[in-house]
């Protein structure tokens, strides 16, 4: 019996993470592979891990995370913002990978079938901390914290002017695809972000939520029958129901998160068929 798997924030730039890589194994030959962004940021750490991924599920999709859209100023491809997220998209191709460029693809195993649907969405500044009602406020009041997402000096948003720019028109384009899914279908939604704010309200530093998602698809997992919601980017792995559809926060993430947890990591997780509760 195959199974639909899933795993993000990867980060394999850490030694210790390129040994969990090494170490995830599919269950059967037909397990397909859902990655839910923060392979790594350098292209060569991204297509490193997606080979050795790809190469033990029969499908593997990938969605970028803000990670993989960072330019780091030691990466020897200087590409940013779209052109970096289509050099990502390029690469995937050449590995037999899916991306969010591809048509959906449907899953018709165990618990199928299902419209898998690779997003790439952004954040636009909308999740603010309480009592800031606009994005320079919310900024002005993490500046004053000192909780600034990296994402401000590394990941550049060109040739749109602003990272949130890039989100809306990412989110009315993907909008549109999804419009267009047969509704009978239900759809397994996979993006580096949850599609609603709640799973933030758990984050150490509130103020971090405005990196982690948009008030522009808080409605989607209704809208669309959705049968779960897949995510990573919070280092927070856990399973939540919101309006009777489960997500699943898939996140590997960092070395000195993961190594303390008593358990381990229990990657991939396994998104159908359901497990029986
Ligand atoms: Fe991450
Ligand atoms: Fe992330």
């Amino acid at each position: 019996m195959s199974n639909l798997v899933a795993v993000s924030d990867l980060h394999v730039s850490y030694q210790e993470n390129r040994e969990v890589v090494e170490n995830l194994r599919a269950e059967t030959p037909d397990d397909w592979l859902l990655v839910a962004g923060d392979v790594g940021e350098r292209l060569t750490d991204v297509g490193w891990a997606l080979s050795v991924l790809r190469a033990r599920f029969a499908a593997v999709v990938w969605v970028p995370g803000n990670h993989e859209l960072w330019s780091m100023p030691d990466d020897p491809v200087k590409l940013r913002g779209v052109e970096r997220y289509e050099a990502l998209v390029e690469m995937c191709r050449r590995l037999d990978v899916r991306t969010p460029e591809d048509p959906y693809a449907t899953w018709e195993g165990p618990g199928g079938p299902v419209t898998v649907a690779p997003l790439f969405l952004g954040y636009d500044y909308t999740w603010r901390p309480a009592g800031c009602t606009t994005k320079e406020q919310g900024l002005a009041y993490a500046h004053q914290t000192g909780v600034v997402c990296t994402d401000e000096y590394m990941l550049h948003p060109d040739p749109y002017p602003t990272r949130d720019d890039w989100c809306r028109a990412r989110v009315a384009e993907t909008e549109r695809r999804l419009e267009k899914c047969d509704p009978a279908v239900p759809l397994v939604l996979v993006n580096h972000y949850p599609l609603v704010r709640e799973p933030t309200r758990v984050l150490r530093y509130p103020e971090f939520a405005q990196w982690c998602g948009t008030d522009l698809t808080a409605d989607w997992h209704t809208r669309f029958t959705t049968a779960a919601m897949v995510y990573g980017h919070l280092h927070i792995p856990r399973s939540t129901v919101y309006d009777g559809v489960p997500f699943e926060e898939v996140s590997l993430g960092y070395p000195r998160e993961w190594q303390p947890r008593q358990r381990p990591p229990g990657l991939p997780r396994r998104i159908l068929p359901v497990t029986p509760s």
